[in-house]
């Protein structure tokens, strides 16, 4: 059965972005503002390329989008390149015609949004990008996993994992830890109340 992975990287402070969306300290080569990302190889551990195997769609909010088109040269430079599949943007605004023809814009709420990337997703998982969206799905309990890549760095500022959590305590059961060079791999399932 198709899942709904909150996939992300994560400082050891918490932050998922540091200043300025910048992510150079995920892959220092970003640090040139994204002009040239399809060149980087990036070293992902095995837990990541698993999750990204086993995917079927993204779920992204319309923050995630803008910084990738500004800054990582937007759909082809998801996953560093390596992603082919559908992604689906939640936004209020969609925008006119002029984006990548796998970018879907969704603007009929949460749960329709992740019924139409499950959908899409073909039976494989849908993997949900950033932070604001991801947190609605926890909210919403339409959650089945986290899976973390903590960066032993510290960043100070930016975009926090979970700004304020006003619900919860959320329960996680940890389901696997690795490691991958110095990137400590974490994966959660989400234990649903029902
Ligand atoms: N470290 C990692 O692994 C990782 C991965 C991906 C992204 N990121 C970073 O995360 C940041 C983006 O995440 P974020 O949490 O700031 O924002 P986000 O979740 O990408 O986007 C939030 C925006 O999406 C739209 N949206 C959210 N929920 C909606 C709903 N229910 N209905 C309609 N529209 C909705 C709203 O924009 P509108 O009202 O404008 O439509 C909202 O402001 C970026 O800095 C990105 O680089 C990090």
């Amino acid at each position: 059965m198709s899942s709904v992975i909150w996939h992300v990287t994560m400082s050891l402070d918490g932050f998922i972005a540091g200043r300025d969306d910048s992510m150079d300290w995920v892959v220092a080569q970003w640090s040139d503002g994204g002009g040239n990302t399809r060149d980087v190889e990036v070293q992902r551990s095995a837990v990541a390329d698993e999750v990204l195997q086993n995917a079927g769609a993204i779920l992204g909010g319309r923050r995630w989008y803008d910084v990738a088109v500004r800054k990582f040269d937007g759909y082809k430079g998801v996953y560093g390149g390596q992603w082919a599949g559908p992604v689906f943007v939640l936004t209020h605004h969609p925008p006119g015609a002029d984006h990548h023809p796998a970018i879907t814009f969704l603007s009929g709420g949460l749960s329709e949004a992740v019924a139409t990337a499950t959908s899409a997703a073909s039976g494989k998982s849908v993997i949900v990008f950033g932070a604001n969206l991801a947190v609605q799905c926890l909210r919403a309990g339409l959650l089945d996993e986290i899976v973390v890549h903590l960066v032993p760095v510290l960043l100070g500022d930016g975009i926090r994992l979970i700004d304020v959590l006003d619900f919860g305590p959320v329960s996680l059961e940890r389901t696997l830890v690795a490691t991958s060079g110095q990137v400590t791999d974490l994966r959660f399932a989400v234990r649903r109340s029902d």
